[in-house]
């Protein structure tokens, strides 16, 4: 059994970023005990998944405290605060992205959601995602997984409860060229490139399988590669997910186990973002397949 500090220290983190990784990572179970609350004593679900809403401010508020007691942190930016978070008292130069909870429509099915984060070595928030120091996520699923990023390749690890340990579950991750998609936006919205792109997965019968969690539906790219894609339209060029909080971390991860991130055009981890919520259309996945899009989209 590889334990998640040992691992960390063998890829010559320092510990400072050790103690940040498994501090956010152990936040799973106060996480998940919050879920139970909401969904037991809260019975009304209204309309506009106010319930979700709730559970993105709880999360929000947790991660942000136990950050701000660490002083691991110097300046945090999160998909539920509108301006960045400065903690003067903190002793190292982290700063930090997070999406506190993501695919939080979904709680109230049950299906997977999770939390998504990356670390700068110091320098601020606003920079693009290819001078992330580490990048991870924790994946409520069947087994709680934490899935890092520290430069040196993707590993995952499976929180175990009796030993109260992250184990290494596996090492190393290389996204196969897959044959399957997923996809935002609603077709008569989508615009002309990306209706060319769905053609190409069609023609060529790619399976559609994704549940609307973009940390699940990429985690799932790790294992049968493919693409998930949330498109731009005319209304929302810019579609709906953000750079800092989710394009980057998990364009990150995926880069590091051979897949690319593109918003159709470049290199999404190439962009300088110059708001903290700004969105981008995104296309995550096998290179191959991403190398496709990308000429699909030069001869649009
Ligand atoms: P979040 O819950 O952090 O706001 O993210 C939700 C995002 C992302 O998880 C997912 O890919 C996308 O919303 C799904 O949007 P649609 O329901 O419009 O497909
Ligand atoms: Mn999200
Ligand atoms: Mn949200
Ligand atoms: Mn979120």
């Amino acid at each position: 059994m590889v334990f998640l500090r040992k691992y960390l220290e063998s890829c010559g983190c320092e510990p400072d970023l050790i103690a940040l990784i498994r501090l956010i990572s152990r936040q799973m179970d106060p996480i998940r005990k919050a879920f139970l609350d909401n969904q037991m004593y809260e019975h009304s679900l209204n309309a506009s998944g106010e319930l979700q809403a709730q559970m993105d401010t709880w999360a929000d508020d947790h991660l942000i405290r136990v950050v701000g007691e660490s002083g691991l942190v110097r300046e945090l930016a999160s998909e539920e605060q509108e301006k960045i978070i400065r903690f003067e008292n903190s002793r190292c130069e982290y700063a930090m992205v997070m999406d506190p909870l993501d695919g939080s429509s979904l709680i109230s099915t049950d299906l997977a959601v999770g939390t998504i984060v990356g670390i700068f070595e110091n320098g601020g928030v606003l920079q693009p995602g290819s001078k992330l120091k580490a990048a991870f996520y924790t994946l409520f699923g069947p087994l709680t997984v934490l899935v890092v990023s520290v430069g040196k390749g993707v590993q995952s690890f499976a929180w175990d409860p009796e030993t109260e340990h992250y184990l290494l579950l596996k090492d190393s991750f290389s996204v196969p060229e897959g044959t399957q998609y997923g996809t935002g936006g609603v077709r008569n919205e989508w615009l002309a490139p990306h209706v060319k792109v769905i053609d190409y997965f069609d023609q060529k019968g790619f399976k559609i399988r994704y549940s609307g969690s973009f940390v699940a539906d990429c985690h799932q790219l790790l294992v049968y590669g493919g693409i998930y894609t949330y498109p731009g339209s005319e209304k929302k060029p810019n579609g709906k997910l953000r750079i800092l909080f989710e394009a980057n971390p998990l364009g990150y991860i995926i880069t590091q186990a051979g897949g690319r991130i593109t918003d159709g055009k470049q290199n999404i981890l190439d962009i300088q973002p110059e708001k903290p919520h700004q969105r981008t259309p995104i296309y995550i996945g096998s290179k191959g397949i991403i190398e496709k899009i990308e000429e699909i989209y030069s001869l649009s």
